[in-house]
């Protein structure tokens, strides 16, 4: 085979899977019960939103489940990364729950499970119950306890079907995005409000596998963060510096604490004052002994000083400025990278196992007729495949590769422009086609071991 691999290169136990999120896919957003999240009250907010546009119709994947699982048992695949909705739950965030709701992903379970894919649940992909917001959200230290019901309720309804769950999708992107910058939902901005956001999120990562254990003692427990390997833009000390401080904050800030080495403060000096979030037993509740990390690897990062970004004095090189292969949302294509991380994390003794649980791209792909052409995702997919087979040779237990997505979907404050699926959607017709990387991934996972 001309990427010099082949699928029993991998192992017979290694799960190949796809991944998606229930804002992304599901659309149905006032149906059956649902109350809203803060994303439908973000993306219904004027200029948020590239072309203002939202998930409420998004896949419909509420009304396509079924041919939508039947469409990716057709790639071969043995796992299936989805998220619930909290709030399709939980239409209050907390109290009465909805039956619809619950029966729906009772449903897409089942679904699964009938065609032979695995379901693996993230509980949190970032569509927080709008009610809990108004109550401050990820703000609120009670965000603790409304959480924990959460997760108590959705484990011991659905435990006994599905045996991997991972407790949050990337805190940093939400805690980050939505509380300190401002760009994704609830919108909020703010050095103070940010770290309670960190803080919290970090013991619900660790509650929550509290939780999962307690309720599904059989389960493969995990959380996932996001991850970009970075390289100083040059030699010298000030860049060096700075390369090791967008490192703590990407790839260090919400793993450590969960393995017990408190937060990366020697490196994160604006972290300091997140000690006034402490409580008197945080240090050890922020502990939680994960079956696995999920690693989600998009890009790579080069840094330099900046006097002109603080708090971290240090900036990304845009990867546009650099003049290298990107994507449609500017983002470095480098396979080398997704090795680099995978023996990075590896390096941690209390990693046990990690699992690729997204890696893909955005680009402009052709439809012609019943045809999508993207050479350019079938590449990438093949190199950073290939780098992931690279770090297994060598020793780092990966265990799984998730790609992200199964389907093009609503890419947050992007719309519906960045399309990152296997599958193409016609956002109109909600049409479905296979493109060229899902027929290539369906070949190679068809392969026997
Ligand atoms: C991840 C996120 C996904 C998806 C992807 C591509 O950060 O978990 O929801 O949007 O990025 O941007």
């Amino acid at each position: 085979m001309e990427m010099g691999y082949e699928k029993k290169d991998f192992g017979e136990n290694f799960v190949w899977g796809t991944s998606t999120s229930a804002y992304q896919i599901e659309g149905a957003h006032n149906i059956d019960g649902r109350g809203p999240s803060v994303w439908d009250h973000f993306s219904h907010q004027k200029g948020k939103i590239k072309n203002n546009e939202n998930g409420d119709k998004a896949c419909d994947f509420y009304h396509r489940y079924e041919s939508d699982i039947s469409l990716m048992a057709s790639l071969n695949v043995d796992a299936f990364r989805f998220s619930l909705s909290w709030s399709r739950i939980f239409p209050e965030g907390i109290g009465k729950p909805n039956q619809k709701g619950i029966d729906f992903y009772h449903q897409v379970i089942d679904t699964c499970l009938a065609s032979g894919i695995q379901p693996w649940i993230t509980l949190y992909h970032w569509d927080l119950p709008l009610a809990l917001e108004e109550r401050g959200g990820w703000i609120n230290r009670d965000i603790i306890y409304w959480f924990s019901e959460y997760v108590n309720f959705c484990t011991k309804t659905y435990g006994d079907k599905v045996k991997h769950w991972m407790v949050l999708n990337e805190p940093l992107a939400f805690t980050g995005m939505g509380y300190l910058r401002g760009l994704h939902a609830p919108g909020k901005k703010g050095i103070r409000q940010g770290l309670s956001t960190i803080h919290h999120a970090v013991l619900c990562q660790a509650e929550g596998g509290r939780i999962v254990r307690r309720n599904v003692p059989d389960a493969q427990i995990g959380t996932t963060f996001s991850c970009s390997y970075v390289e100083p833009y040059t030699r010298y000390p000030r860049d060096e510096q700075a390369a090791q401080k967008l490192d703590a904050l990407y790839n260090r800030l919400f793993l450590e604490p969960a393995l017990g080495q408190g937060y990366p403060l020697e490196d994160l000096s604006f972290l300091q004052k997140i000690e006034n979030y402490f409580h008197p037993e945080d240090e050890k509740n922020m502990v939680f002994d994960f079956d696995f990390i999920g690693l989600q690897n998009y890009t790579r990062e080069i840094a330099s000083h900046s006097w002109l970004a603080p708090p971290l004095w240090a900036k990304a090189v845009p990867a546009e400025k650099r003049k290298v292969p990107i994507t449609t949302m500017k983002w470095e294509v480098y396979p080398p990278g997704i090795y680099h991380l995978l023996k990075k994390f590896s390096a941690y003794d209390k990693v046990k196992k990690i699992y690729i649980t997204e890696n893909g791209a955005s680009f402009e792909d052709k439809v012609e007729g019943e045809e999508v052409l993207d050479e350019r995702r079938v590449k990438f997919l093949q190199s950073y495949i290939g780098q992931v087979l690279r770090a297994k040779k060598e020793g780092v237990k990966v265990e799984g590769y998730f790609a992200w997505s199964l389907l093009d979907n609503f890419e947050w404050e992007n719309g519906y422009r960045p399309r990152f699926g296997l599958i193409h959607v016609d956002f109109t017709t909600q049409k479905r086609i296979i493109k060229n990387s899902g027929l290539w991934y369906q070949n190679f996972l068809g392969q026997s071991v």
